[in-house]
């Protein structure tokens, strides 16, 4: 490849920034980004959220040192502001299903070997075991599970932020607004050559990246069952500020089957809150067809918010009533295994796919990006893993997750529309 060579990005989320950045940084020196939200960071980027959990315990090694490569880089210069080693605590409440129980011994199995993680973690055994590593809580907390001083969460809307500007200083061109309909090709239909807008403006490139999280397949239908949109529910209270002061500098506490949560959001005293679960999908009614995004995402459903307030009265009872507030569905675009894939689509020359993030890719924003130059100057995936897998079902049976996802079909209209 060239310097000069046009390289057109589409979607400006975790994946998308990451690679203008990459492709920027590497001396490229022509990199249009495409967006359909006005703003970058975009309302419909999974990335922007108050805060992700950065950690590198992971079943699978490879992930793993990945995940430690990243913790690294969150250390330097343009991300070091928005990452918080506060800690993480994973455990499982005493109702917890035995499967549940289990992944968890699993995890922490892995880390206890590992030399990174040495004289880093503790095991949580009983209550005093947690109001050790955050006193203010003060709930039953029966909870078994262990606390690892070596991670924490970053603010991701504003590394998101800050990897735009970084970008825009390096001169990567941002068109945001107008949703991309289709992409070009070749007379050939061999190579790709960029992308048509809804708008009507087509965009040439001799690279086209394609980020579009979980909407990939409204704009590349050929990637078929391979990825699955899946949401999670977010939700948050607000505190006062007095109230957001005393719970500054808790770890971000995630038991297993109940769900997690992050100190509060220094800004706006917002407390953000997971509940645990498998997700939503939105398969089309008619059968066959991918899981896309719906348009209205302002809801959660009554059994999460429940989920929510059981955590709530497990360690901080005295908010478990409150109301909550910026209630969404937050969409990903899961695969089969949870690999990631980054790869050439097959038979499309100059077409590069970056998705199937599984929930798990934020933490690699500062060094996915890296990932997909590499491929770009490569020409073809060396890593079997990330490949694109034609045959692969993201909407089958995930054998190691606990339940299976909800599709919004079963979750009443009243619920999930705009009323
Ligand atoms: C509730 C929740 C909690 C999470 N917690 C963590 C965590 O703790 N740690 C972690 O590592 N990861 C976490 N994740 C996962 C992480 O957010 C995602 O893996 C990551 O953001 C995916 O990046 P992406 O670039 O693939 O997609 P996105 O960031 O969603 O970007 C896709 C972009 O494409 C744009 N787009 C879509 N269609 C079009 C179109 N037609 N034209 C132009 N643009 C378009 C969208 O507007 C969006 O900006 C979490 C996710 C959720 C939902
Ligand atoms: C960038 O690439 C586009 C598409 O080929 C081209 O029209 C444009 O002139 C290029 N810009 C520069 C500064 O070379
Ligand atoms: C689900 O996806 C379809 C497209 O397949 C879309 O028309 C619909 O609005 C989506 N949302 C819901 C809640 O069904």
């Amino acid at each position: 490849m060239k310097k000069e060579d046009p390289i057109l990005i589409l979607g400006a989320g975790t994946f998308g920034l990451s690679t203008a950045y990459h492709f920027a940084k590497a001396g490229f020196s022509n990199i249009t980004v495409l967006e359909k939200s006005t703003a970058v960071p975009p309302v419909d980027s999974a990335g922007n959220d108050l805060n992700k959990i950065i950690r590198a315990e992971y079943e699978d090694p490879f992930y793993a040192e990945l995940a430690l490569q990243a913790i690294e880089a969150w250390k330097t210069p343009l991300f070091a502001p928005y990452y918080h080693e506060t800690g993480y605590l994973l455990a499982n409440s005493r109702a917890a299903p035995e499967k549940a129980k289990k992944t968890l011994l699993k995890s922490l199995g892995s880390i206890q070997q590992h030399p990174a993680f040495r004289g880093k973690i503790s095991p949580i055994e009983k209550r005093e075991d947690v109001t050790k590593v955050a006193p203010v809580f003060d709930g039953p907390m029966e909870w078994k599970g262990y606390f690892n001083r070596f991670a924490g969460y970053a603010h991701a809307a504003d590394a998101l932020t800050a990897v735009y500007s970084a970008c825009c200083a390096l001169g990567v061109k941002f068109c945001v607004g107008d949703a991309v309909a289709s992409l070009t090709y070749s007379a050939t239909r061999d190579r790709c050559t960029g992308a048509a807008t809804a708008s009507g403006k087509t965009y040439t490139a001799s690279v086209t990246v394609l980020a579009l999280g979980a909407a990939l397949a409204t704009v590349l239908p050929d990637v078929g069952k391979q990825v699955a949109a899946n949401a999670w529910p977010v939700a948050h209270i607000q505190l006062t500020p007095a109230e957001a002061q005393k719970l500054h500098g808790i770890p971000v506490t995630y038991a297993r089957d109940l769900g997690f949560f992050f100190e509060p959001d220094r800004r706006t005293n917002l407390l953000k809150l997971c509940p645990s679960g498998a997700g939503y999908t939105n398969f089309s009614s008619s059968g066959g067809g991918a899981s896309v995004p719906p348009d209205f995402n302002g809801f959660i459903t009554p059994a999460d918010e429940d989920k929510i307030r059981r955590l709530l009265r497990e360690t901080l009872p005295g908010l478990a009533e409150r109301p909550l507030v910026n209630k969404h569905m937050c969409w990903c675009a899961d695969t089969a295994d949870s690999e990631y894939i980054i790869d050439f689509v097959p038979g499309k020359h100059g077409l590069i796919v970056a998705s199937g993030d599984s929930g798990h890719a934020f933490k690699m924003l500062p060094i996915a990006g890296k990932w997909i130059v590499e491929l770009a100057q490569a020409g073809q995936q060396e890593k079997r893993r990330w490949r694109w897998k034609p045959n692969q079902d993201a909407g089958g049976d995930v054998s190691w997750r606990v339940g299976r996802p909800v599709d919004l079909k079963d979750v009443p209209l009243a619920v999930r529309s705009k009323l």
